[in-house]
């Protein structure tokens, strides 16, 4: 995900696109840029890190700079890592036309071989350059007819701002990634999202999916996806700014949670062909070894991401045939471990950044581990020093509660153990067809899921008032009360701690009284029958009994039954987990409390 502004009018076009581009940070923040005409040629200042420092650059080398167009662009790296050199607008190599994007072309590989062949050379890793030497090549005098060309030329998805050198024409188009159009008195807007115009202009044009628009002598020309003319709609809308950056929902965490069917898709299917086969981008040279000189793997993490890990130990043992260790990096970076040449590390982290996993990273690399890390964030500390990287695609995560980036873990590891146990033998054909087919309908049960939350909302009001509760569960269902106990705890402040069902008699049980809420996650059926006992043990002390199961049993003990899609056993805790997220969500909404950044915690925590 990345974020673009353009603009063309009578305003400085500067000013307009870096007020859009901070508006638009939350859709990437790893680097910025911005182009814009200046007696007809074409300048570009773009930079690492986040707005400020476009800000900064621009306010040394273009002080009180006027121009009356220009496209701007925030990036979130999916193709090279975030640097000066990676950054958009990209210039085509004679200067005359460039470009922001945000979407994957999917075929640049190949045009660029094309390109390379024609003489054409390229400074970055972007599958953006490739657009704007194509359009390079492709230009035959005409501005738009280049662009139909280029259009019709690359594959994916894409929404496009670009320039041309000695043009005061700006043309944007879209495919899939989304574009909005603003009108105002004194020019037109383009961008990502809404929130980046906002300021300007109330009055918007939702271009549809192939559209291009066409600004030119203060007037617009739209083309739909076949190139004819059309008329979009002009509509005025009333959104304030704080809705509209979130999408219309009240908080980033929710609009992540709403986010988890889109973020899977993206994760899983770009990796899977039509034969069901997985080509893992970024490990290829790790499956090409010897898989089989691996005797450990150790997956070590903190927080969230620890508990990706616990629900991936199942499948990872699987697929390896032999036990697989987790660790939480703030320990496992002292304890004394057996690491060697023959051990894998999987280090899970949404950040990339956090300093105790970075360090374990560091020791194991140091012992002569090979490194294999998930992460979210390209280009960071993790990814940058690990010997693989698998990255979970699932966009920025801005809510301090991880949520989308904790889901697509969990199918990242599901993704890779499949790959290796079906290299190593250990998984069957059937056992991996299974799984994929399952892993693929996923996302339509969460989102069948999101679509009524009442039930959530209802059980928020009785944990408003709590000081305690419980989760608990069996095998994978104990993963998952982990990670929902923690969710709850982090922004509701309503102290949670999870137990394996099992261990109940052993201590925990002593701390039941008449009213303690509990939450028990029973998804398994080899384990259902103890979960019922558990349930009926903590019944007999008092306890009011929140169920989230996918089997409908009419035998139930429980107080409240939340009943949620089924799919096969191994897959259950990707589905579990989103009642625990809207649960914990709508009892810190009930709380009063600051969801999206809860007390005294922060998004990444860079320090040990
Ligand atoms: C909880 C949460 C944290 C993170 C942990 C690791 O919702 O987000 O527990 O999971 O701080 O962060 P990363 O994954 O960035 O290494």
């Amino acid at each position: 995900m990345c974020g673009i502004v353009g603009y063309i009018g009578n305003d400085n076009a500067i000013d307009i696109v870096i007020n859009g581009l901070e508006n638009l940070e939350y859709r990437g923040y790893d680097s910025s840029g911005i182009a814009f005409l200046d007696e007809g040629n074409i300048d570009v200042v773009k930079c690492v890190g986040r707005i400020n420092n476009l800000k900064e650059k621009l306010s040394k080398e273009y002080k009180n700079f006027f121009s009356n167009i220009g496209i701007g662009h925030t990036r979130w790296a999916t193709h090279g890592v975030p640097s000066d050199v990676n950054s958009h607008p990209h210039l085509s190599m004679n200067g005359k036309f460039a470009v922001v994007h945000n979407g994957i072309i999917e075929n640049y590989l190949k045009l660029k071989e094309e390109l390379e062949k024609l003489g054409f050379t390229f400074k970055s890793e972007t599958d953006t350059e490739v657009v704007s030497n194509l359009l390079e090549k492709l230009d035959d005098g005409d501005f738009l007819n280049t662009v139909f060309k280029m259009k019709k030329t690359v594959e994916g998805s894409f929404a496009f701002g670009i320039l041309k050198k000695d043009t005061n024409e700006l043309i944007a188009t879209r495919k899939e990634s989304p574009l909005v159009v603003g009108i105002s008195d004194s020019g037109f807007y383009v961008a990502s999202d809404i929130i980046a115009i906002l300021k300007y202009t109330r009055d918007i044009i939702y271009l549809e999916n192939g559209d291009l628009i066409h600004f030119k002598d203060n007037s617009y020309t739209i083309y739909d996806k076949n190139d004819k003319i059309v008329n979009r709609e002009l509509k005025h809308i009333n959104w304030s700014v704080e809705t509209a950056t979130k999408d219309g929902f009240d908080h980033f965490m929710l609009k992540e949670i709403f986010e988890q069917p889109k973020a899977i898709k993206e994760t899983l299917l770009r990796r899977l062909d039509e034969d069901n086969n997985l080509n893992l981008d970024g490990l290829e040279d790790l499956l090409d070894s010897d898989l089989k000189r691996f005797n450990k793997c150790y997956v070590v993490a903190c927080g969230t991401a620890f508990h990706a890990g616990l629900v991936g130990k199942n499948i990872l043992e699987k697929a390896f045939n032999f036990p697989v260790i987790l660790d939480i990096a703030s320990e496992f970076r002292y304890a004394d471990n057996f690491l060697d040449e023959n051990t894998l590390l999987i280090i899970i982290s949404q950040s990339g950044e956090t300093a105790d996993t970075l360090a374990a990273l560091r020791e194991a690399k140091r012992k002569g581990a090979k490194v294999l890390s998930i992460t979210n964030v390209v280009g960071s500390s993790i990814a940058r020093e690990s010997d693989n990287v698998f990255y979970t695609f699932a966009g920025p995560e801005i809510a301090v509660a991880s949520t989308k980036a904790y889901t697509t873990q969990l199918v990242s590891i599901y993704m890779i153990a499949l790959k290796i146990g079906r290299i190593l033998n250990n998984i069957s054909k059937s056992e991996y067809d299974e799984i994929i087919e399952n892993l693929k309908l996923i996302p339509d049960k969460i989102q069948l899921m999101l679509k009524d939350t009442q039930i959530y909302k209802s059980i928020a009001k009785k944990l408003k008032d709590k000081s305690n509760c419980f989760y608990l569960g069996r095998g994978l269902d104990y993963y998952t009360a982990m990670e929902s106990a923690l969710k709850l705890k982090e922004i509701s402040y309503v102290y949670t701690e999870s137990f394996a069902a099992g261990e109940l008699k052993h201590g925990p049980i002593a701390l039941i009284e008449d009213g303690t809420i509990v939450f028990v996650i029973a998804t398994q059926r080899k384990l259902y029958e103890k979960v019922i006992s558990n349930i009926k043990e903590v019944k007999a002390r008092g306890a009011k009994v929140f169920e989230i199961t996918q089997f409908d049993d009419s035998n139930c003990v429980c107080d409240v039954k939340i009943l949620i899609p089924k799919t096969i056993e191994i897959l259950m805790p990707i589905i579990s987990v989103i009642a625990s997220q809207l649960i914990a969500y709508y009892a810190s909404l009930a709380k009063g409390n600051d969801v999206d950044k809860p007390r005294n915690l922060a998004k990444s925590v860079t320090v040990e």
